[in-house]
Parts: structure tokens; C-alpha cells; sequence
């Protein structure tokens, strides 16, 4: 990363560009005249076709993100399809969702799929993983399952929305055998087998076709508290054989929690010593990574490290996106790791659980376990993490954003009637134009931002996206992270000319906006048309915004 003030000596002067002297004010930002940034996209080199799958959500069994959130129940006062929440639905149709992930998480580990299948007023009621959480005033549907919403219901809910399942199967506490006749009771063909029966019994003649199954979920952890040596020994027994019915399965390992080397490398070397051909059983390796700690250094305690979702300042805010940014690093070096054994890079990644995680008390539902309320901060967190994930096509296969609905970095709050997009659900409609475009190399110039951190002088960049193409239309998205001041950049392609464009921008002029069910569109996307002619063109990127420009190629 180049400072403000290496910057200013030698990052656009040898390009010829004009600049002012900028007065730092003490929060970082300056005031200036001249294009202080510049973004230069390269049609010419392209990054890999990003996947949809990226642009991946994750539905829990927890607290208030099935009970409350997806499902409401047939019978509810609240408009729903076929028990689904039916604003749900009609949100989640506008930002193509690619691929959800159910059941968990952890919960996916104390999971009995069987317990979610069949007559629903026969399913049994199953102490929930995440009860030992849960507030006294929560409904009873949180702390014991009912089992309302299960494999079939989740299915529906795919199919209603345009996603593809993928299905967490549990390691730590079923035997291999069930999580092959889960594959069995979602895949194999109609009239062909008691499951497929079953399931038909439902009104699931036809198969659900389920692609892709985790094979545990945080299996250091809550999955199992294996090492990585053990975890690749049950690995390797739980997908030996599974029925395939004629199409593609593909099982994601459970990955590394954030930096932990170890857990990648231990896995990666266990699997191979029975031959690199085990690596083909692998489709994608899981990374997790949540932004918590906030304490500037302070603290590594789980609890006393988080922030607050609402009551922060401009450090906090510059801290968070510190501690999101790491995701690039986390990419590489598991990659890197990775590659030691799987040199031709068969296996992708998967970063199936994302976002800032805070402490409680900004739930818009107060008894709503790891409910927390997404603000600006939250978009442009999320605008950072999906350009990261833009930047590395040919690594990341699939993401899914934690959570949903109801549970931190939700795209969604609701509860009973009431129903609201945050920030992070509308940085996900903005972002939705990049998917199956062809990623391309872009480099961002801008002079860093310089502020405070406890009395020491810290950096954070100052300008950062991704750009795709799709038949002619360019998607650039850019993210300012400055929480006071705009800036210029002027935005160049080469080997061919702009044809018009628009600009749909997220920001507020204070950094803590947020929508709540009382006041649902506090923060929403604003688009305006661009006057453009030619290969260059110069745009002022809002303070504290996340920013798509659509700009259709002659
Ligand atoms: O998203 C909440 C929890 O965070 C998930 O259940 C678990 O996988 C992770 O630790």
C-alpha cells in the first residue's frame, strides 16, 4: 500500500496527471482540486468467469433466521408461499441468489435430516444446538425445533427464489451411512427408491438434484474438534461412496478458521497420502472468516474484542474494514497452501461464511440471537469483501454471506409483519450484474487514507473495486471507505470507448445509517445517468460509499 505522501511524489505525477496539495484533516481526507485518483481497466487481460456462486447466502437453523425470518408457516396472517415468507422471496428474486446453505453452521452437526422429512405434524421436536443462547423471551420454536422446516421446505424455498441447495451434512454425531441416504432421499429418481418414495409422499415426485453437500462444518470446532489429520480421515470416509444418479456431487471440506495455516496444510497433506487422486474428491475447501475484533489491538478475547454495530467512530469504522480486508491475504495464503499438494489447483474455495460479527444489542428484534443491525458501515464492508472475491475468480468458487436473515450481516430483518432490505441486501442488488462476467484486471491509484488509530499514525487504502465484463456491458464497482471526504478518479479502458453509462451509489451523510421496519428507506441506492464520451471518464466517489458503475462498451 503507498501513503498519502508517496503517493503524492510519484503516483500520478509520472502519468502526467495534475494534482493539488491536500491539508490533512486530523481524521484523515483532504481538501483538493485536480482527479486525485485514478482506475484503469485492462479489457485485455482477463481474471476467470466469476462465479454466481459467489454471490451465495446462508440460512442457519438459529434463533430467528428460519422461525421468524424464512418461515412463517402456511397458516400465518403474514403473505407467504407455502409457509415461506413471501417478501422474502420477492427480494431475494431481484439479486439472483446463486446458492444457499442450510442447515448450518454448527447446528449442522447436531443435525438429523431425518427428523425434517415426512408429515410435518409427525416431525419430531429436537433441542436446538443454539438453545443454551437464547433469551427468555424468545419463542419456544427457537430453543426446540419443531422440524417445520426441513429438507423439503428448504428445497421449495431454492426453487422459489432461483438458488441452488447446498447441503451442511453432519459429521460429528451421524454415521457416513446417513449422510449418503440424505444424497439418496434428495437425488435419486422418482419411483425409484423408499426415500424417493418419501419423499414423493410430500409432493416431491421429481428429485431435488442437490449438488453441492459440506461434508461437516467447522470440524476444528463445533463440527467435531478433530485436528486436521483426524478430519481428513473421516473426510475421506464420508465421501468414498455416495450415489451419484448420473450427475455431479460435490462435497466441500470444512476449511480454515481465518489464518489457521495449520488446519489447510494438516488436511491437504493427510488426504494426499493415499494418492493425489483423492484431491478429484474435493470440490471446494471451506474458509471462514468474521470481522470481530474491533479492540485496536487491545484484546484476542472472543467477547471483550467485539464492537458495537451502531455506537462507533471513525477508527471503529476503519478498524472493521481492516479486519474484513485481511480476506485478500486469507485467499492467497490458504491458496498458496493449498497448492503444495494440489499443484493443478483441482480444488477451489469456498468461503461459505463472511461478515462483521458484533456484540449484542442492535437487534431490530430484541430476543433475536446474533441478530445485529447492518449499517453503511455493513455495505461498504460488503461492497470491499464481493470486489475481493471478484479480484479472484479463478480461486473462489462459492461464498455465502452470514448470515441471510435475522443474524449478523443480514441482507434482511424481519419479524412477524414487518420486513426490511439493509444496506448489505441492497450492496448485493448492486453487485448482482457482476455474476458470470469475465473478471478483469484493474488497477486501482488512489492516495491512501491517513488517520489516528489510538495516537499512532495508521493507513487504510483509498480507493478499491473490481470490474467485469458481460457481452459489451462493463460492471465496475468501487468502494471509498474515506469517512469524510469524496473523491475523483478518473476511470480509463483502452481498446475501446464508453457508449453511455449510469451510476448507482450507496452512501448517507451519516456513516451510521441504517433502515429499520419504522424507517425502511433511510439508505437506499441512488442512480443517475453519466455524460461520457470516449475512453476516459471522470466520476467523484461519494465519502463512506459503495458504487456501481454501468458502463455498455462500443
Ligand atoms: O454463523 C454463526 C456461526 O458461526 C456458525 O454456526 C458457525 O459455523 C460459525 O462459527
Amino acid at each position: 500500500m503507498i501513503g498519502r505522501r508517496q503517493f503524492l511524489r510519484t503516483g500520478l505525477a509520472g502519468a502526467g496527471a495534475v494534482l493539488a496539495t491536500k491539508a490533512l484533516s486530523p481524521l484523515g481526507g483532504a481538501q483538493s482540486g485536480g482527479t486525485e485518483a485514478r482506475i484503469e481497466i485492462l479489457l485485455d487481460e482477463p481474471l476467470g468467469v466469476i462465479s454466481p456462486n459467489i454471490y451465495g447466502h446462508f440460512v442457519e437453523n438459529l434463533s430467528g433466521v428460519v422461525y421468524d425470518g424464512v418461515w412463517v408457516g402456511p397458516n400465518s396472517k403474514v403473505p407467504n408461499v407455502d409457509g415461506i415468507r413471501k417478501e422474502l422471496i420477492d427480494e431475494m428474486r431481484k439479486i439472483n441468489p446463486a446458492v444457499v446453505r442450510f442447515p448450518g453452521g454448527c447446528f449442522a452437526d447436531s443435525y438429523d435430516w431425518r427428523d425434517g422429512v415426512g408429515p410435518t405434524n409427525k416431525r419430531p421436536k429436537r433441542t436446538n444446538f443454539w438453545a443454551g443462547g437464547e433469551n427468555s423471551a424468545a419463542p419456544a420454536s427457537h430453543r426446540y425445533d419443531p422440524n417445520e422446516f426441513g429438507t423439503n421446505e428448504f428445497a421449495h424455498f431454492c426453487k422459489l427464489i432461483g438458488a441452488e441447495p447446498y447441503l451442511a451434512a453432519n459429521l460429528r454425531s451421524l454415521p457416513a451411512e446417513e449422510f449418503y441416504r440424505w444424497v439418496e432421499y434428495c437425488n435419486s429418481p422418482a419411483d425409484s427408491t423408499t426415500l424417493a418414495a418419501l419423499r414423493a409422499d410430500a409432493g416431491f415426485k421429481e428429485p431435488f438434484n442437490v449438488r453441492y453437500w459440506g461434508v461437516g462444518n467447522e470440524a476444528w470446532g463445533c463440527g467435531g474438534n478433530f485436528t486436521a489429520q483426524e478430519y481428513a480421515v473421516e473426510f475421506r470416509r464420508f465421501t468414498t461412496w455416495v450415489p451419484r444418479f448420473g450427475r455431479d456431487v460435490s462435497f466441500i471440506g470444512s476449511g480454515p478458521n481465518v489464518d489457521n495455516w495449520a488446519w489447510t496444510r494438516g488436511f491437504f497433506e493427510e488426504i494426499v497420502k493415499k494418492g493425489r487422486g483423492e484431491l478429484r474428491s474435493i470440490y471446494g475447501w471451506a474458509l471462514h472468516h468474521y470481522a470481530w475484533n474491533l479492540s485496536r489491538g487491545k484484546t484476542e478475547d472472543w467477547n471483550q474484542g467485539k464492537g458495537d454495530a451502531l455506537q462507533f467512530d471513525a477508527v471503529d469504522w476503519y478498524e472493521l474494514l481492516r479486519e474484513g480486508d485481511r480476506m485478500e491475504g486469507l485467499i492467497n495464503g490458504h491458496w498458496q497452501i493449498m497448492g503444495e499438494e494440489d499443484p493443478q489447483h483441482s480444488v477451489k474455495l469456498v468461503v461459505d461464511e463472511w461478515g462483521p460479527w458484533y456484540r449484542p444489542g442492535s437487534e431490530a428484534t430484541p430476543f433475536d440471537q446474533l441478530e445485529q443491525m447492518p449499517t453503511l458501515r455493513d455495505a461498504v464492508f460488503s461492497g470491499m469483501t464481493l470486489d475481493i472475491f471478484n479480484r479472484h475468480p479463478e480461486k473462489v468458487a462459492m461464498a455465502a454471506c452470514a448470515q441471510l436473515i435475522n443474524c449478523l450481516n443480514s441482507l434482511y430483518l424481519a419479524h412477524e409483519d414487518r420486513f426490511v432490505v439493509t444496506p448489505v441486501g441492497h450492496v448485493f442488488a448492486l453487485y448482482a450484474s457482476h455474476q458470470g462476467g469475465q473478471s478483469l484486471r484493474t488497477i486501482f491509484s488512489a492516495p491512501s487514507i491517513e488517520y489516528n488509530r489510538d495516537g499512532k499514525a495508521a493507513t487504510f487504502w483509498g480507493l478499491k473495486g473490481s470490474a467485469s465484463l458481460r457481452d459489451k456491458n462493463l460492471t465496475l464497482t468501487v468502494v471509498n471507505p474515506d469517512v469524510r471526504q469524496p473523491i475523483e478518479a478518473e476511470i480509463r479502458v483502452r481498446s475501446a470507448e464508453f457508449r453511455s453509462g449510469s451510476a448507482t451509489t450507496l452512501t448517507h451523510s451519516d456513516i451510521h445509517a441504517h433502515n429499520t421496519f419504522e424507517h425502511r428507506d433511510v439508505i437506499t441506492p441512488q442512480t443517475k445517468n453519466l455524460e461520457i464520451k470516449g475512453r476516459t471518464l471522470t466520476y467523484t466517489f461519494p465519502a463512506a460509499s459503495v458504487t456501481k458503475l454501468a458502463l455498455p462498451l462500443s
